[in-house]
């Protein structure tokens, strides 16, 4: 998608569609109608509150400068107070869909007059657009969504939105959007087409295009590495685990502390021998999103050319029933030792954590993050659509918190107190991998905690946000792409900030 700033009062063009945002608290024809029929056309939808500037509200309206003068599309922005980065996103994503259903040469867009958040809203509405115009259909056989082949952007003169830093806002929006549409393709593929080795092959591939360096161990490197949990998960199935690291060495010493990232790559979740019923199975080839996730914010990361060093820990394995699968009371020994028991085989995503934390430990980073789709509990907690946040330091919570906020992504904390392990002890072994029913997601929680070797760490469990279950307006079904956006503002914030 090509993107134009436009600074000549917009108009409707033939044939084509223009798209005006209106906020609930000013609802008045755009000032460029000025005092055409179309005017009075919108006041009149205004004032029979067919038109409210509710958010989401999308109504299409044609020939408003009279014949042949193309279609706009008026879309509520909900109250102007409270219209940020989340919104835009989601004001993006609602035009994509609405109008990517074709193919189309371009599309006008009206930024709304939001001040000096206007650079911010535009790359966040660019973002939107991008996810938008970007479908879940990838085993489609006719293609459902088109990107649009070129994107104008109207700053009305005159207008507060100035064009100079919009202008330079762009470019990082479509590699942000690029790098969130990555996230969501890998998510989507069937599990078949992504087992451990075939995810890696890609990684290598979407990370080699980016300029990363890549490092991928096959399941022989990994026995020698003594990652105990990614082999007793993967045991129970006939692919393979593997394990990829990613670099990004972009701060000016190569040496500076970095920061680690560690993603959740189980390719598929059966549950192993504590089989999930079927239903529960459904979405479970989105148990690899933390891996995803983190891939692509690497990409976009080295694509920015961030001035900071990065690093990414990804376990990938299936989680199966074969012959060889681990059993209730195994007890296998992780990368730093510690024995854990294992009494639920559908707690695996901790188990391979364990050993990616506990290697992203000892490269000695300022900071460990990690994302997981990890429990159901927190979502039960915090319901679909919010993360939880744990973590071992104040400072570390409070820099996943902000980023996430400026980009507006959900998170929310939940307690690690000392209490919540205790149900992880074991009668045989350091720990078992599952805890009492209660506060399962806070247990998880301190389960990883006993693997990141005291180093300053957060921990996002986003079995919520990373799926979405049904379609809506300003999201797809599948996977969301959710907190590419925050690991890269928290990266624009330096590896220990
Ligand atoms: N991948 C699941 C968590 C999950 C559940 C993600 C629903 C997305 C949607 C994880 O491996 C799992 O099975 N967790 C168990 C833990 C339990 C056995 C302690 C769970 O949440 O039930
Ligand atoms: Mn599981
Ligand atoms: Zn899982």
């Amino acid at each position: 998608m090509k993107i134009r700033i436009d600074s000549e009062a917009p108009a409707p063009r033939e044939a084509g569609w223009l798209v005006v945002g209106m906020f609930e608290d000013q609802p008045e024809p755009p000032s460029w109608l000025s005092e055409t029929p179309g005017a009075e056309l919108v006041r009149r939808l205004i004032a029979s509150r067919d038109l409210s500037g509710g958010f989401g509200e999308a109504s299409a309206l044609h020939d408003l400068l009279g014949p042949s003068s193309g279609s706009t599309l008026v879309v509520g922005l909900g109250p102007s107070d409270r219209f940020g980065a989340a919104e835009a996103f989601d004001f993006g994503v609602l035009v994509g869909k609405r109008l990517g259903g074709r193919s189309r040469d371009s599309v006008g867009l009206v930024l709304p007059e939001v001040g000096p958040k206007a650079p911010e809203v535009a790359s966040a509405i660019v973002q939107g657009v991008m996810v938008g115009t970007s479908g879940p259909g990838l085993a489609k056989s006719e293609p459902s969504r088109f990107a649009f082949e070129e994107l104008r952007l109207c700053v009305p003169p005159g207008s507060s939105p100035e064009p100079g830093p919009i202008e330079q806002s762009l470019e990082r929006a479509q590699i942000l959007g690029r790098a969130i549409n990555l996230a969501r393709e890998l998510v989507n593929l069937p599990p078949a087409r992504k087992n451990p080795s075939l995810l890696a092959d890609r990684i290598r591939t979407e990370a080699g295009q980016a300029d990363l360096t890549v490092t991928i161990w096959d399941e022989a490197r990994i026995r020698r590495e003594r990652f105990g949990g990614l082999l007793g998960v993967s045991a129970g199935s006939d692919e393979p685990p593997a394990f990829v690291a990613l670099e990004w060495l972009g701060a000016a010493d190569p040496q500076a502390p970095a920061l680690a990232l560690v993603g959740k790559g189980i390719t598929f979740d059966s549950g192993g021998l504590s089989l999930k019923p079927s239903a529960s199975m459904e979405d479970m080839k989105a148990d690899m999103s933390g891996a995803a996730i983190v891939t692509a914010a690497m990409t976009a990361i080295a694509r920015l050319e961030l001035p900071v060093n990065v690093r990414a820990f990804l376990p990938l394995a299936e989680n199966m029933t074969g012959g060889r699968a681990m059993k209730l009371g195994d007890v296998l020994t992780m990368r730093n030792g510690k024995t854990v028991e294992v009494m639920n085989t559908d707690a695996e995503g901790r188990l391979i954590l364990a050993d990616a934390l506990s290697y992203a430990a000892e490269q000695e980073p300022a900071r460990i993050i990690d994302l997981a789709t990890l429990t159901g509990s927190c979502m039960v907690a915090l319901g679909p659509k919010v993360a939880g946040l744990f973590s071992n330091d104040q400072a570390t919570a409070d820099s996943v918190r902000s980023a996430a906020e400026a980009v507006g992504e959900r998170v929310w904390p939940l307690p690690m107190d000392a209490d919540f392990r205790e149900s992880l002890k074991s009668p045989v072994a350091d720990l078992k991998n599952v805890g009492s029913k209660w506060g399962g997601a806070s247990i998880a929680g301190k389960f990883l905690e006993e693997f990141v070797g005291g180093r300053p760490w957060a921990h996002l469990d986003i079995a919520g946000p990373a799926w979405a279950d049904s379609d809506s307006s300003t999201r797809d079904a599948g996977g969301t792409g959710c907190f590419v956006r925050t690991l890269v503002r928290l990266a624009e914030a330096g590896a220990g900030a």
